[in-house]
């Protein structure tokens, strides 16, 4: 089976930094050298309450960041989630292969929902179920993403093989986790050994794809720093040392060998300047480009729609082999 890479991102809040450089940005090289399937994960959006106008406009943000970030419509598939069937389709059929106990052991939904996992809805808890639909669908073989959907795709993986057993034979490729490079884990700036989330209810903690020079300046002055002299990396002494520096590696393409090596001696606020001057030059391109692009709300929709008739046709040769395995009639 020829590679096929998918990934997506949930159109909840604002795109940041951890989204771009942990996933969006390590897409665009992967165009040119396989076929690539890039999703607007709108069906997992509403596992937690949207409003309809948000959801949408925030659908039509992603695609913006997606395109401004260097995916090429062209060369990708770009489409929501909800627009193709197959997602929900197969999501119930993988879901009546998926024991309870694998889906208990799924920490971002107990971190999710605390003490509170009696009012969490059956979609939230579903919710890596129809992650592996999503990869499944097409039959993918890679998936970039973040450090923090490892253990999802792990997931989707014992699904993948416990179809495939199930039934006795290989028509699902296990899907492989493509977690690479300085930036698969981005903290939050307000607190080293917290990711960087959309969901974090201090903008101080992140830089969002939608901010200016300005803020971006101010975020980086703020960001939580220690007493100790000089910049050094060290996850579990420096935790916000170590994470300025994975930045600073990402977004200038050095290691953090070379930007220790640069910046060890200077203090903290040398070293955010700099930083700060490098976000800012890599990001405003792309956040000018999305503004330009969310002015046109008709050609992105039309990326969306000829994605998804790509995608679609896709998925619905998929599935008709897959209802034929699980022994539906096909009328
Ligand atoms: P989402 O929308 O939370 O995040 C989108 C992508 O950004 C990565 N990411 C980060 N990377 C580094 N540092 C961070 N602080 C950080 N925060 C987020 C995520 O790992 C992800 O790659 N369930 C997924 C979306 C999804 C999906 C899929 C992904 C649905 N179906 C199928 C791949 C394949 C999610 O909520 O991502």
């Amino acid at each position: 089976m020829a590679d096929r890479i998918f990934s997506g991102v949930q159109p909840t809040g604002n795109l940041h930094l951890g989204n771009y450089l942990g996933a969006i940005r390590n897409w665009v090289g992967m165009q040119n050298q396989y076929e690539c399937i890039f999703c607007v994960v709108d069906l997992h959006a509403i596992t937690v309450p949207q409003k309809p106008d948000d959801l949408r406009q925030a659908t039509r943000e992603v695609t913006a960041a997606y395109i401004a970030c260097g995916v090429d419509p062209k060369k990708s598939i770009i489409f929501p989630q909800s627009s193709v069937s197959a997602h929900s389709d197969l999501a119930w059929i993988l879901g009546c292969h998926t024991p309870l106990g694998w889906l208990n052991r799924m920490t971002q939904f107990k971190e999710k929902t605390g003490k509170n996992r009696d009012n969490a809805s059956l979609g939230l808890y579903g919710y890596p179920v129809l992650m592996a639909a999503d990869i499944l669908a097409y039959r993918a073989t890679h998936v970039p993403v973040g450090e923090d959907q490892k253990q999802h795709l792990e997931l989707a993986r014992d699904i993948a093989g416990a179809f495939n057993r199930y039934y006795e034979n290989d028509y699902f490729p296990l899907p492989e986790p493509l977690i690479q490079g300085p930036a698969t884990r981005i903290m939050s700036l307000r607190d080293g050994t917290k990711k960087m989330s959309k969901s974090d209810e201090s903008d101080y903690s992140r830089i969002n794809l939608t901010d200016d020079a300005e803020a971006i300046d101010l975020k980086f002055r703020k960001a939580k720093s220690d007493m100790v002299e000089g910049i050094s990396y060290d996850e579990s002494a420096r935790p916000e040392a170590s994470n300025l520096i994975n930045i600073f590696s990402a977004l200038a393409n050095v290691s953090r060998e070379a930007v220790v090596n640069d910046y060890g001696a200077r203090n903290f606020s040398d070293f955010k300047k700099a930083l700060s001057a490098l976000a800012i030059e890599q990001l405003s391109p792309i956040t000018s480009l999305m503004r330009e692009l969310l002015k046109d709300v008709s050609y992105i929709d039309a990326v969306l729609k000829d994605g998804a008739e790509k995608a679609g046709a896709i998925a619905a040769k998929n599935m008709k082999q897959i209802h034929e395995i699980v022994g539906f009639v096909q009328l």
